[in-house]
């Protein structure tokens, strides 16, 4: 049997019908840049998260490098984030000419330990970057209690995240600005590239809208050097529909990660993810920590199931920052996990057959 890691092409059937019709709409008008669409679906995106504002842009990364902008966070200016996450998290930091100070994470949940922030904390941190790791929030309660208390600035990452809660109350609506990647692979993916600030505060919102387009307010008038990173107008037309179908699509990924979890829970070697009780994730990765990590891996290929490691180098190990001055032992947890995680097929899409030989293949691995 085939398990791929993610099935595009089964997640297109039902809306396909819909998002062809969305896009002979773009094709009639031939306004593709920012288009009706893209206020369409800014709105429809800020109506589901309950946030006042939405700032579609070209991709998460630029949502990132955009929203520390906004808060003209630069030169000498640090900020707090997590070592466990996609590179785009600390490259947007750097990319904006300000420091990533790495924080180690908590060891059940993968996200930035809270009880670690402060001592990170110095007359340079402007703000804290947490990210919500594989579709589960972080603990947000704490980290606006620090940010509260040394006046530091907070953008959530909510790349994985989109429609998690932390307390019952959605990501991206504690922080200054939240961001959201609709990569292909992400809960709510576009056809392409395509990101997302979200922000109840309008004057960043204004500040974001002209950002994304050169910093420029009135046209050909620039205040700042923004960027060129608009949400593109189809991208936002099948975003727009797909929108529709995305508690559906969280709810079976809960679902599947409830039958993975009480089929896994007893292997020893194994640990399934664990999900903190404020927290209601919405899987964007199903994630174990395992012992012979690369093993199973091999196995499971070998078996025919997508498997893949998220991540297998912590960022402060990096090449890229080793003028950072970090070194091997700095993040303990982020790097014992490194070794360890191996996410496993989550998609809703997945036929009860599909899991049950995901689990059969996992328990034959580790009893033989
Ligand atoms: C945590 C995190 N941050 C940022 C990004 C960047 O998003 P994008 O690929 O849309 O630029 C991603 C996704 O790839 C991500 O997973």
């Amino acid at each position: 049997m085939n398990v791929p890691m993610l099935d595009l092409k089964a997640q297109y059937v039902p809306v396909m019908g819909r998002i062809k019709e969305a896009l002979e709409g773009v094709f009639a008008e031939h306004q593709y840049i920012m288009g009706p669409p893209v206020k369409e679906f800014e709105n429809k995106m800020a109506d589901y998260l309950g946030i006042k504002n939405a700032i579609g842009c070209a991709s998460g990364t630029d949502a990132l490098v955009l929203a520390i902008k906004a808060l003209e966070i630069g030169e000498g200016d640090e900020i707090i984030t997590t070592p466990f996450t996609f590179f785009a998290t600390a490259s947007s930091i750097s990319r904006n000419n300000a420091t990533p100070v790495f924080v180690d994470i908590d060891p059940l949940t993968f996200n930035l330990d809270p009880d670690k922030i402060e001592a990170a904390i110095t007359e340079k941190t402007k703000a804290i970057l947490p990210v919500h790791l594989f579709g589960q929030c972080a603990d947000m309660d704490s980290i606006m209690a620090i940010a509260q208390k040394y006046n530091l600035k907070v953008i959530e990452d909510n790349a994985q995240g989109i429609g998690c809660t932390w307390n019952g109350k959605m990501s991206c609506a504690f922080g200054d600005i939240g961001t959201l990647s609709f990569f292909p692979s992400k809960n709510l993916g576009a056809m392409g590239d395509a990101g997302m600030c979200m922000t109840n505060d309008d004057d960043l919102a204004f500040k974001l809208r002209q950002l994304r387009v050169h910093g420029e307010n009135p046209k050909y008038y620039h205040k700042w050097i923004g960027l060129n990173s608009r949400l593109d107008t189809l991208q936002a037309a099948v975003l727009g529909v797909k929108l529709d179908f995305l508690e559906t699509w969280s709810k079976g990924r809960r679902a599947n990660a409830d039958f993975y979890n009480s089929h896994l829970k007893n292997i020893p070697g194994i640990r399934i993810p664990h999900i903190d009780s404020r927290a209601v994730s919405i899987y964007n990765q199903y994630t174990l920590v395992c012992e012979k990590r690369d093993e199973l891996m091999a196995y499971l290929k070998s078996k025919g199931i997508g498997c893949a490691v998220y991540y297998p180098l912590p960022l402060h190990l990096q090449e890229c920052f080793s003028s950072l001055g970090y070194k091997k032992g700095d993040m303990p947890v982020a790097e014992e996990l490194s070794l360890k995680v191996l996410s496993i097929p989550i998609y809703p899409e997945l036929t009860d057959e599909q899991k049950q030989y995901v689990c059969e293949t996992i328990t034959n691995f580790y009893f033989g």
